[in-house]
């Protein structure tokens, strides 16, 4: 089978809406695969998965990690891996060798990156040499230092006119699709109307081309924090508690199967 592309991805503007969640292991990837359009690698890793308070820690290396596990379990879904914090910044050449890194030791189909305006000739530079972007807008979970913590943009008429700059730049500067971030619903639906690339909402309203959530607060695995805009469609956390101390109980009792149910004695004759 084969995985979808970025090209059919931004083909669905305006059309059936992208489904997209995050994976980090090949498991999570394989079970969601049949069910989304796209699967996001996200540097949320660094806090869902390490326990970090940002995702600024997060390295290449484990980019690279996850996403080849994650493209290990995909087997239609298109892969996208985030590029994490100071591997892209720079300038368009340290981008481009970390996002070829990534391309060719995952698999994965296309990377991503928070910026706007200013990360314009970063984006053109990697689309125009073999390289997807996905883009990211609005609030940027890199730049929580510099914005003052993790804050929804676009409520007054500056930050809205800032976010929709931000997003037609990066549009222009050939990314396949934008991720739209923490933003009201007349900024968003404003952005998907003007933009000829999708919009991947989060937080976002559900005036975008698609949606992505982060697939352990959708499970309800990852109980930190949960966004208000995270819908819970699961609530995993209680049965992994539930599950756990069902196992305690069992290894206290001695309650297991013996060695005879596991290894039977070699059939005679
Ligand atoms: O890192 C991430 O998981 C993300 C999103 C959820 C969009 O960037």
């Amino acid at each position: 089978m084969k995985r979808i592309t970025t090209p059919q991805i931004r083909a669905r503007k305006g059309g059936e809406p992208l489904v997209c969640l995050t994976a980090y292991t090949a498991q999570t990837a394989k079970l969601l695969d049949p069910h989304v359009d796209l699967l996001l690698v996200g540097d949320s890793l660094g806090m869902v998965v390490y326990g970090f308070d940002s995702t600024l820690p997060v390295t290449l290396e484990m980019m690279i990690a996850h996403g080849a596990a994650v493209v290990r379990g995909a087997r239609r879904a298109c892969v996208v891996v985030d590029m994490p914090f100071g591997t892209y910044q720079e300038s368009p050449e340290q981008a481009f060798r970390n996002a070829a890194r990534i391309l060719a030791e995952t698999g994965a189909d296309a990377v991503k990156l928070e910026g706007g305006e200013e990360m314009a000739a970063t984006v053109r530079f990697l689309t125009t040499r073999g390289v997807p972007v996905c883009g990211h807008v609005g609030l940027m979970p890199q730049a929580v230092n510099t914005a003052g913590g993790f804050k929804a943009t676009g409520r007054s008429e500056e930050e809205a006119a800032g976010v929709a700059r931000d997003a037609a730049s990066i549009a222009e500067a050939g990314a396949f699709a934008v991720v739209l971030e923490g933003t009201v619903e007349p900024v968003a639906a404003a952005i998907t109307a003007s933009l000829p690339v999708p919009t991947i909402g989060i937080g976002a309203s559900a005036a975008c081309d698609g949606q992505i959530l982060v697939t352990d607060d959708v499970l309800g695995l990852f109980r930190d924090f949960t966004p208000r805009f995270v819908k819970r469609y699961a609530e995993l956390s209680t049965q992994v508690t539930a599950a756990a101390e069902a196992y305690a109980q069992d290894v206290r009792a001695r309650r297991f199967p013996g060695s005879e149910h596991c290894f039977p004695p070699p059939k005679k004759g």
